[in-house]
């Protein structure tokens, strides 16, 4: 299978003020196959979300590189690294992240005009998608209208609608009930399945680890093992 993101050994300190720093990553290597499943599970700043930004491209180590679709991403510039995002990664953050005053299809078509696509072609892909992910009840519907669940489904459908090589999910069932949890983890199940998704997830949930193909450990900044 091929590679389609790849750290080598990275490193990523914040800077709080002189003499006051944290080393979030301390030199992390972890390469991810397409078509696998990973998830990352560790305990709270352990270094999981940094890494996530970091393999995804949303944010650039100090050391080491980074990899995305066979591309190098960690000495591009802004503006290149973030059209190799666009094209190839969707997130799905905890909190949702969905705008308040859109639909649930503006909120997901929004994602498809930011990636070029004209406002009629992002609305139908928007549509095709939420039905796919069984939301086609909800399209109208505000964020404040749905439940928890229904809305981190309109988060992973704006993932999904550049048809994204890898999903990366930042504790995706954080925010969700057991019942909601396992919804949105059979919906990326089936989505890994149906499209081939590559999908890398956090979590402190062992049932939402236990469902996918690899489990990467991480403590202190470092990759500590990994089963699977
Ligand atoms: N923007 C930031 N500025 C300073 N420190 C940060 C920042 N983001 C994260 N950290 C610190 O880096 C470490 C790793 O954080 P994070 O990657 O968010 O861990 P996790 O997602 O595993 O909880 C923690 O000590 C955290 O406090
Ligand atoms: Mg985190």
């Amino acid at each position: 299978m091929t590679t389609t993101l790849r750290v080598t050994d990275v490193a990523r300190r914040y800077t709080l003020g002189k003499d006051n720093h944290v080393d979030a990553l301390r030199g992390v290597s972890l390469e991810v196959r397409a078509g696998e499943t990973v998830a990352i599970m560790g305990p709270s700043g352990s270094g999981k979300s940094t890494l996530m930004h970091v393999a995804g491209g949303l944010d650039v180590p100090d050391r080491g590189e980074v990899w995305i679709g066979g591309v190098r991403v960690d000495a591009m510039t802004d503006r290149d690294l973030a059209a190799v995002r666009r094209t190839h990664i969707g997130f799905v953050f905890q909190g949702f992240n969905l705008l308040a005053t859109l639909t649930a299809l503006e909120n997901v078509a929004l994602a498809g005009e930011y990636a070029g696509a004209g406002r009629r072609a992002s609305l139908q892909r928007a549509e095709a998608m939420l039905v796919e992910l069984g939301l086609a009840d909800r399209l109208r519907h505000r964020p404040a209208e749905l439940s928890g669940g229904e809305q981190q489904r309109v988060a992973v459908a704006r993932a999904l609608v550049n048809q994204p090589a890898v999903l990366m999910a930042d504790e995706p069932t954080g925010n969700l009930d057991s019942e909601n949890s396992a919804d949105i983890i059979d919906l990326l199940t089936r989505v890994n399945r149906d499209h081939g998704t590559t999908i890398v997830l956090v979590t402190h949930d062992a049932s939402v680890a236990a469902a996918c193909g690899r489990l990467v450990r991480i403590r202190d900044g470092l990759i500590e093992g990994e089963a699977g």
